[in-house]
């Protein structure tokens, strides 16, 4: 379950950021501008970290032990594979009651601050479900971003209420399923990146200039998603699938240039099926998974054997 804040808990504590960034950027500038103290920013270069402290007014620290002398937590937003390490060189000092914060989505707080807790301290993921693609404005759009905390059970509902106090939504979860909920993250975000280059290639075989293409294309992707966040995938649903149009989609097969574009339409193909069974659960499925299978069969064997397709035998 999702929560959202339902009362006013005053919490004072001081944050730094080891790692100036996008992500550090972007949420050190949203807690200045929510009331919330930020000490500083210390980066792999200082002129990183000074950037971030002007950008936020804030102070550029050269050691982060400093920074961490200063701050009751530290976020450590630096690329996945350097937390763990800027963790344990952090680790040679006293953390005693100090809590860790990393923004990474595929890494359990277990495996970035391991343990932290026999060292009197606290480590949490806290991630923020959404692309942070620039330093300088995302920090405006993290107001209806989703973050999902896990970590150390001690202080998990100060954090949560904290971060509820900051004014984000927050959804707590267990570590277990950390990889699992990064991989839907990852489908919905990068995963729709590659199918709008999969249509914008074959929009350029059509005779479309880059630019024509992605106008073309932007209007129905993004009022697409729009439709499948406001009322759910199934609802949302058209397209030759729902219609149960099998000439269509032979059309289609008959167009894509390789096994593995026929094999991805496919796939996506019989999820569709699915879709449209619980939008209509008087869709009648039977043909059109026999024919999606059928020549899903066909495209794998083709692939498996080395040998072209219809369109490349052309
Ligand atoms: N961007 C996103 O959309 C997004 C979304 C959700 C979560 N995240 C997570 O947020 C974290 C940061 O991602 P990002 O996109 O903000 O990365 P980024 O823009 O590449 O920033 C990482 C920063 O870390 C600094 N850094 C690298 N190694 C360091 C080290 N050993 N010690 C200190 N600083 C170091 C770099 O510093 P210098 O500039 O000083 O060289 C860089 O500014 C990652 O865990 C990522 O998975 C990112």
């Amino acid at each position: 379950m999702a929560h959202h804040r339902t009362e006013k808990v005053v919490v004072l504590m001081k944050i730094g950021f080891i790692g100036a960034g996008k992500v550090g950027f972007a949420l050190g500038k949203y807690f200045c501008i929510h009331g919330i103290e930020v000490a500083g920013y210390y980066s792999r270069s200082i002129q990183s970290a000074a950037e971030a402290a002007d950008f936020t007014g804030t102070a550029p620290y050269a050691a982060a032990e400093d920074l961490l002398s200063d701050s009751d937590v530290l976020f450590f937003t630096v690329p996945d594979d350097a937390v763990a390490s800027c963790y344990k060189q952090l680790c040679v000092r006293p953390i005693q009651g100090k809590i860790f914060c990393h923004t990474s989505g595929a890494m359990t707080a277990e495996e970035a601050f391991s343990g932290i807790e026999a060292l009197g301290a606290f480590g949490y993921s806290v991630h923020p479900l959404f692309a942070v693609s620039d330093k300088l404005r995302s920090y405006s759009e993290l107001t209806d971003v989703f973050f999902t905390l896990e970590g150390s059970g001690a202080q998990r509902d100060f954090m949560l209420d904290w971060l509820l106090e900051a004014g984000l939504h927050v959804q707590l979860i267990d570590s277990a399923v950390k990889a699992k909920y990064h991989a839907a993250a990852a489908i919905v975000s990068n995963h729709v990146v590659a199918l709008f280059d999969e249509a914008q290639g074959l929009l350029a075989e059509c005779g479309f200039a880059p630019a024509a293409a992605r106008q073309a294309l932007g209007r129905i992707f993004t009022s697409n998603a729009r439709h499948v966040a406001e009322q759910g995938a199934a609802a949302a649903l058209t397209g030759p699938v729902q219609r149960g149009d099998m000439g269509t989609l032979a059309k289609h097969l008959a167009v894509l240039g390789s096994h593995e574009d026929r094999l991805l339409y496919l796939l996506l193909s019989r999820r569709l099926v699915k879709l449209a069974k619980i939008k209509n659960p008087a869709y009648d499925d039977t043909a059109i998974q026999k024919f999606l299978a059928d020549e899903y069969d066909e495209v794998l064997a083709l692939a498996k054997s080395g040998r072209a397709g219809r369109k490349d035998e052309h």
